[in-house]
């Protein structure tokens, strides 16, 4: 699984950090970048509950 952050639907509403921080992390610029490469398999779970959270539905699972 790999994921990233549409930046022109994300808000900066910040649950993707909360639910995955391993993963999501905030720019400079307040909105959120998900890590480069494939998602560790322990954290797919984590990853697929940010998706849902995701009031813009800004993340994308490629
Ligand atoms: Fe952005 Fe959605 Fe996360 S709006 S900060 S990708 S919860």
């Amino acid at each position: 699984m790999k994921v990233s952050v549409d930046a022109d639907r994300c808000r900066g509403h910040g649950a993707c950090l909360g639910l995955c921080p391993e993963v999501f992390t905030l720019t400079d610029s307040g909105y959120a970048e998900a890590a480069a490469g494939a998602v560790p398999a322990h954290l797919e779970d984590a990853v697929a509950d940010a998706v849902s959270a995701c009031p813009e539905s800004a993340i994308v699972i490629e």
